[in-house]
């Protein structure tokens, strides 16, 4: 499904209804939907349960960073969903990423985040990250997302450049940061449009308030994938 329509919808939402009347809104829209903190923490697997019995494959995004134990015995307890894909940082470090990869069963793709699409080069040197700017560290986590055996990353649009040109084809990049031309890019800094992110190698674009907060987001998700043609 996600190969003719990579949107991701991200349902950020607290409410159980909401979450679940956007899923049957976008059914058919979209190709994937995520689930982040902000669902999961207030509904937990029956509100999973809910937005997945409508049969759309999920992105668990729960972005888990903690010591290689205790990510691999978390990641154990949500295989009991068989998410489609699920995350956890890659700056937790190699041996993290191991554990969590060996706690990963079945179909599930195991993903890490490189950069958040929300930091700038300022931000990054401001916690401690070295002189290389926010693509060169993308990049550096998504040679040792793939050194740990991982399936891909999440990346900015604007890393997927250096990335594509490293790793393997098949390395999957799942790409937030997504505005149509005139959008408002909200928290977000390193942002591109659905299509230029696409051309540049996304193999999954992560949508959330352009197509959430739309006064018709069925419409909305439909203009975006028009805008990939
Ligand atoms: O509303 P918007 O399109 O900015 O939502 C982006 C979604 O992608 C959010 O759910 C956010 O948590 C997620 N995300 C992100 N940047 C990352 C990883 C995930 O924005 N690096």
């Amino acid at each position: 499904m996600i190969k003719t329509n990579p949107i991701c919808v991200a349902l950020d939402t607290p409410e159980l209804e909401r979450a679940v009347s956007l899923a049957k809104l976008l059914l058919g829209h979209v190709g994937m939907m995520k689930i982040g903190m902000e669902f999961f923490y207030a509904h937990g697997f029956r509100g999973y349960e809910a937005v997945a019995s409508t049969g759309i494959p999920i992105f668990l995004d729960m972005k888990l960073h903690d010591i290689p134990n205790t990510v691999a015995q978390g990641m154990k307890s949500l295989m009991a969903l068989k998410p489609a894909i699920t995350n956890i940082h890659a700056t937790g470090g190699l041996d993290m990423m191991k554990a969590a990869r060996q706690a990963v069963q079945g179909d599930t793709k195991l993903i890490a985040v490189t950069i958040l699409t929300s930091l700038s080069n300022e931000n990054i040197w401001a916690a401690g990250f070295d002189s290389r700017t926010t693509d060169g560290h993308a990049l550096n986590l998504a040679k040792l997302t793939h050194e740990a055996g991982l399936d891909g990353v999440v990346c900015s649009p604007l890393d997927l450049a250096h990335i594509r040109n490293a790793l393997p084809h098949q390395f999957l990049t799942v790409v937030p940061g997504i505005r149509p031309a005139d959008a408002a890019t909200h928290d977000q800094k390193r942002v591109a449009t659905p299509k230029a992110a696409v051309k540049a190698g996304a193999d999954i674009l992560v949508i959330g308030r352009a197509i959430t907060a739309a006064a018709d987001p069925a419409q909305a998700a439909y203009d975006i994938l028009q805008s990939l043609a």
